[in-house]
């Protein structure tokens, strides 16, 4: 099969990354968070204690670091990070550096190398308007701020931790509004993406709508 391509956007906690995964699985493409390329260079820089306001120093990082693909996730420099990615000291500084143009460049490079190699379904927020323009299938998956705050909210009480939904919400629409504002590449959808608001849908109600459309691109 031709290297078939699947640009998933949308704000943060509309449930990406679980319905991308899912939809990778199924169509047997590889599965490329892109977030989590963004979280493993803000890692990396808080690891490695750099100037993390030196634009220069920190897209010279993204270049180096290595990504791997594997069926759970991406390896970064050989390691495997999954909860060190998630802190809220790192979500602050992906979201920080994300708004780096040359940070931005490094990442969308390997972003589209990947895609060069594999068929992707890949995840983020500038995949269909600008790292995938050509992608055969484009969705930008958006919820509510209450239902993604929810969402979110249960998350992090089946794993134990007691947060408040408000302060949630309030940091989803600090999220989006960064996202939303920033000079390069913001947040929006493509003008051929398909939109689908997941707020009353279950996840393998998305990921069906989302393999009926691929359907209709093979
Ligand atoms: O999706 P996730 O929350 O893991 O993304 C982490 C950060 O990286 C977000 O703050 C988002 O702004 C940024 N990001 C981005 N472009 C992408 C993927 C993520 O700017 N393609």
């Amino acid at each position: 099969m031709r290297r078939f391509l699947v640009a998933i956007d949308g704000p943060a906690g509309a449930g990406k990354s679980t319905v991308a995964r899912l939809v990778a699985e199924q169509l047997g493409l590889t599965y490329v968070d892109t977030g989590a390329m963004y979280r493993g260079v803000a890692w990396r820089a808080l690891q490695e204690k750099v100037d993390v306001t030196n634009e220069e120093v920190l897209a010279q990082l993204a270049e180096a670091t290595q990504f791997k693909l594997e069926k759970e996730g991406i390896r970064i420099n050989g390691k495997w990070l999954k909860e060190e990615l998630r802190t809220p000291e790192v979500s602050q500084l992906a979201s920080a550096i994300a708004k780096m143009g040359e940070v931005r460049q490094a990442l969308v490079r390997k972003q589209q190398e990947i895609a060069r190699q594999h068929g992707v379904v890949m995840d983020g927020r500038d995949i269909g308007t600008h790292v995938l323009p050509h992608a055969d299938v484009k969705v930008f998956l958006t919820a509510s701020i209450e239902k993604r705050a929810k969402r979110r909210y249960l998350e992090l009480l089946a794993k134990g931790y007691q947060v408040d939904e408000r302060t949630l919400q309030e940091e989803i629409r600090k999220r989006d509004e960064n996202d939303q504002t920033r000079k390069h590449s913001p947040l929006r959808q493509a003008e051929d993406a398909v939109f689908i608001d997941t707020s009353d849908l279950t996840v393998s109600e998305v990921v069906e709508k989302i393999l009926e459309l691929c359907r209709t691109k093979v």
